[in-house]
């Protein structure tokens, strides 16, 4: 099964079905990061203002443009409205911040983080109550908000807007508007989101994965803090046995099954050599058996690993996006 490398966007503009991930990176080790990212041939660069590291990403970005448009117009760049944004007045400070930050004249995708959000504190993304749980903001227009970007790209500053984290009615009520041009969600052989994808498929939505790999220093936190059991994706026998099979990565094999299920994918590596196996998915090709075989390893929600209990008190947001 041949798997296109683009995703084709409005106005003939390419999204790369393998992007490079940045969460968790801090700035030093992301610059070098992008460096050998753009090396290995990754062109889409997924970032966030809540990953408080989009300075380091536009560096490197920007050594490598040298100024040169054509150049420039190789990237797909991606970066997030953060919780603390999600109100129509906010969005253009928000994305002027990322803008300046990234050093980019435009943006080649904005998107809507979470649905949630918290309140504006000058200088804190992550603003907090004294007892742990995050300042939330309940009074959230979601609609509201979609309309702010739909300005900026009006205005021709970002190319695309789209979301992430939003669930079926979510996306729905934003079609109503004007259909996101992308959803960026998790999803990964334990959380493989069969529902949401078929109507974002109806919706003529295209998916973009996050925590491709199952987001091992998430899962590690998590269960540290929870003592829930987060399996190794990485580990798991059928994606092992795979592996062997095609010579391949558990990586590799995780990330193919994705493409080939057709969706976008963003792994996040800062070490050079699994940024190139990371990208190295153009030249082996699942069968159907094992394609069935990594689809049976779906545990619905329960195989969640990133459902925001960190932003404690997120959870009772109206438009928090997640049912138990
Ligand atoms: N929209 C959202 O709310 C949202 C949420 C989460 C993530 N994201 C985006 O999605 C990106 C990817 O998700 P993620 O960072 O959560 O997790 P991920 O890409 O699933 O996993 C990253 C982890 O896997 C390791 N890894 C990477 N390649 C590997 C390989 N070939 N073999 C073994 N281990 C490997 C990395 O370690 P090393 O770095 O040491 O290689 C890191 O610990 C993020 O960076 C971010 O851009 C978006």
């Amino acid at each position: 099964m041949s798997v296109p490398e683009y995703i084709e966007l409005e106005g003939g503009d390419h999204l790369p079905r393998v992007g490079f991930g940045t969460w968790q990176a801090p700035p030093d080790v992301l610059e070098k990061a992008v460096e050998a990212a753009l090396e290995a041939g990754y062109r889409h660069f997924d970032s966030a203002r809540a990953y408080e590291n989009e300075d380091a990403l536009g560096r490197a970005l920007n050594r490598w443009i040298g100024g040169d448009p054509a150049k420039r117009k190789k990237l797909f760049v991606v970066t997030k409205l953060p919780p603390s944004g999600n109100r129509p007045e906010s969005v253009e400070e928000y994305f002027e911040a990322s803008r300046r930050d990234l050093g980019l004249d435009y943006i080649d995708m904005y998107l809507i983080h979470v649905p949630f959000a918290f309140e504006h504190v000058p200088g804190d993304l992550h603003p907090k109550n004294p007892d742990g749980s995050m300042k939330m903001d309940h009074s959230t227009d979601l609609v509201g908000v979609w309309k702010k970007l739909l300005k900026l790209k009006e205005s021709g500053r970002v190319r695309h807007v789209g979301v992430s984290n939003m669930n079926e009615e979510q996306l729905s009520r934003l079609c109503a508007v004007e259909k996101p041009a992308c959803l960026q969600v998790e999803v990964h052989v334990l959380c493989q989101q069969k529902q949401l994808i078929a109507a974002a498929n109806r919706l003529g939505i295209p998916i973009v994965a996050y925590s491709p790999l199952g987001s091992k220093e998430l899962a590690d936190a998590l269960a540290a803090k929870t003592g829930r059991d987060y399996p190794n994706l990485l580990e798991l026998p059928t994606v092992l046995k795979i592996a062997k099979a095609h010579s391949r990565t558990p990586a590799q094999v995780l990330l193919r099954y994705l493409l080939q299920h057709g969706v976008a994918c963003i792994p996040k590596s800062t070490s050079p050599s699994r940024i190139k196996e990371n990208i190295s998915l153009w030249d082996f090709e699942l069968t159907k058996n094992e394609m069935q075989e990594l689809a049976a390893l779906d545990r619905g929600e329960n195989g969640r690993i990133c459902d925001f209990a960190f932003f404690v008190g997120a959870e009772k947001h109206p438009e928090f996006p997640f049912k138990k």
